[in-house]
C-alpha cells in the first residue's frame, strides 16, 4: 500500500497531499507533510520525505477553469442535512467565478453514508463509537449531522492554515462563494464545539477535495474527528508538562484504538506537520505485509483553545478517513463501490458486522483510451479530473499521466490514460466510444487546450 503522503503519482508536479485522512495514499494536496518513519512507537525527525507544493502560495483558478461542469445531473433540488436545507442553487452558482461546484458534487450533499448502520462506513463509525463508549462511558459527545457548507473561516483560518496553503487553493477545494467552501475536514467544527464549551467530542461528516481519479480516490469522502480537552489538574500529578501529558494520552487512547479495529498489530508513530496540532504525529500500523497510514493526530496549537475559551488547557485532537480503513478492514478493492446501491454490494454488510470480507461479484474488463493535447499554463490534473468524472461519472475508474515531455519550442505535452469500467455491469464499445468523445469536447473547450 502506498504510505499516505507521496509524491503526485505522476512525477509531473511535485505536488503531495497530506491531511492525514484521505482515503488512501492521497494524490493531491492537504494539509499535513511528514518525516521519514521511525521505529515502532517511537517518535523521530529523520530526514523529511518531500514536503514540496503543498506550501506553495495558493494560486487561484484561472478563468474559464473555474466552476468547470457538466451534464451530470443533481439527483434532487434540495437536500437536508443537520436540520440545513440546501437547495441546488445555493451550492451550484454556475455563472459565478468564484464557485466551482459541479453537479455531481451537489447529488453527493445528504447521502450521509456514515449514518446507514448496514453501511460499511457506518459500521466502521459505530465501532469506533463503540472503543469510546467502552473506555470513556458517556464522555465524548457525538455529532455525525453537522452541515458540509462552512465558512472559509471555520475551515482554515480557525485552525490556523496559513493564507498562502496550497489547501486553499480553488484547485483544491470546493468553493460555493469566495467565503463559503464544503468542508474539506471536519476539523472545521473544532472551534465552535470548543466555543460552545464541549471538551470532548467525535464529529464524523463527509468531506470534499478536488483531486485526481483513481481507485482510492474519489472527491467526497469520510473523516471522523476526536478532541479532548485537558485541564492542570489532570496532568499536575504527572510529572509531565501538558503537552508531554497531552502527547501520551493521545498516543494510548490511539493505540487502543487501532487495536479495538485491527487486533494485535504492530504500531509505530511517525513525526508530521499540521498547521494546527504541536507535536503532530501520524499512526501507522503493519497490516497486511504493509505499513499502512491510520490517522493524523497531535496536541492542539495553544492559540486555537485561547481564542475558544480554554487558555491555560491543553488538548489532543485526531482524524481518520472512513474509507481508506474501510477499504482494508472489509477488503473494498474500489472507493467508488461505497456509492453502489446495487444489492449485491449493499446486502454484503449488516450492523455491527466489522471486518465482513467483500466478495466482488464479478469483474468486468476495463476499457482504455488514451488523450494526447499540448498543454497550457492553467492546465491542472484536478480540472481534467473534474470534467471526466462529470461527463463519465463513476464510469471512469482511473485518469493516469502516461507520456510526459516538452519540445524544443518549449510546448509540453501529456497524454492521459481513462480506464473506463463499471462496478455492476460490461459497458458497450458504443458506450464507451461516446464517453471518450464528449470528454475530447469538454476538455477542448473547458481547459483550453491543444489535442493533438
Ligand atoms: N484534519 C486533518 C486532515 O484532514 C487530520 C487531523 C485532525 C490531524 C486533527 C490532526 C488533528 O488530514
Amino acid at each position: 500500500m502506498r504510505p499516505l503522503i507521496r509524491t503526485a503519482r505522476c512525477c509531473l508536479s511535485a505536488r503531495v497531499r497530506a491531511m492525514a485522512t484521505l482515503p488512501m495514499a492521497p494524490a493531491a494536496t492537504a494539509i499535513s507533510s511528514s518525516s521519514s518513519p521511525t521505529s515502532p512507537l517511537s517518535t523521530s525527525s529523520l530526514p523529511h520525505r518531500l514536503l514540496l507544493a503543498r506550501f506553495l502560495p495558493a494560486t487561484p483558478a484561472p478563468a474559464g477553469t473555474r466552476g468547470l461542469r457538466t451534464s451530470a445531473a443533481a439527483a434532487a433540488s434540495a437536500v437536508e442535512v443537520g436540520g440545513v436545507n440546501i437547495a441546488r442553487e445555493d451550492v451550484v452558482k454556475e455563472d459565478d467565478p468564484t464557485n466551482n461546484v459541479p453537479d455531481t458534487i451537489f447529488s453527493k450533499i445528504g447521502l450521509q453514508l456514515h449514518r446507514r448502520d448496514n453501511h460499511p462506513l457506518g459500521i466502521l463509525k459505530n465501532t469506533i463509537y463503540d472503543y469510546f463508549d467502552k473506555n470513556f462511558a458517556g464522555e465524548f459527545d457525538k455529532f455525525d449531522d453537522l452541515c458540509p457548507l462552512v465558512s472559509v473561516k471555520q475551515n482554515f483560518d480557525d485552525v490556523l492554515v496559513p493564507d498562502d496553503h496550497v489547501s486553499r487553493s480553488y484547485n483544491d477545494t470546493y468553493y460555493v462563494d469566495g467565503q463559503t467552501v464544503l468542508r474539506c475536514h471536519t476539523s472545521a467544527h473544532q472551534a465552535e464545539l470548543l466555543r460552545d464549551g464541549r471538551t470532548h467530542f467525535l464529529v464524523t461528516g463527509d468531506v470534499y477535495r478536488r483531486d485526481s481519479i483513481d481507485s482510492t480516490h474519489y472527491p467526497v469522502f469520510h473523516q471522523m474527528e476526536g478532541f479532548r480537552v485537558f485541564s492542570p489538574d489532570d496532568w499536575s500529578g504527572s510529572g509531565m508538562d501538558g503537552t508531554a501529558y497531552a502527547a501520551a494520552e493521545l498516543k494510548k487512547t490511539l493505540e487502543g484504538l487501532a487495536r479495538h479495529l485491527f487486533g494485535a498489530v504492530e504500531m509505530r508513530w511517525v513525526d508530521t506537520y499540521f498547521p494546527f496540532t504541536n507535536p503532530s504525529f501520524e499512526l501507522e500500523i503493519y497490516f497486511q505485509d504493509d505499513w499502512l497510514e491510520v490517522l493524523g493526530c497531535g496536541v492542539t496549537e495553544q492559540e486555537i483553545l485561547k481564542r475558544n475559551g480554554r487558555t491555560d488547557h491543553v488538548a489532543w485532537a485526531f482524524g481518520l478517513g472512513l474509507e481508506r480503513l474501510a477499504m482494508v478492514l472489509f477488503d473494498i478493492p474500489d472507493i467508488r463501490l461505497f456509492w453502489s446501491n446495487d444489492q449485491r454490494f449493499t446486502s454484503q454488510f449488516s450492523e455491527g458486522k466489522l471486518g465482513v470480507k467483500f466478495k466482488p461479484f464479478s469483474k468486468f474488463p476495463p476499457c482504455y483510451k488514451d488523450m494526447s493535447f499540448w498543454i497550457n499554463d492553467a492546465f491542472t490534473e484536478n480540472n481534467l479530473c473534474e470534467i471526466v468524472r462529470g461527463i463519465a461519472g463513476d464510469l471512469v475508474e482511473e485518469v493516469k499521466l502516461i507520456d510526459n515531455f516538452t519540445n524544443k519550442k518549449g510546448m509540453t505535452s501529456h497524454c492521459y490514460r481513462i480506464a473506463y469500467r463499471s462496478m455492476e455491469r460490461s459497458l458497450t464499445d458504443e458506450e464507451i466510444n461516446d464517453l471518450q468523445w464528449n470528454v475530447r469536447e469538454a476538455v477542448k473547450s473547458k481547459l483550453k487546450v491543444e489535442l493533438r
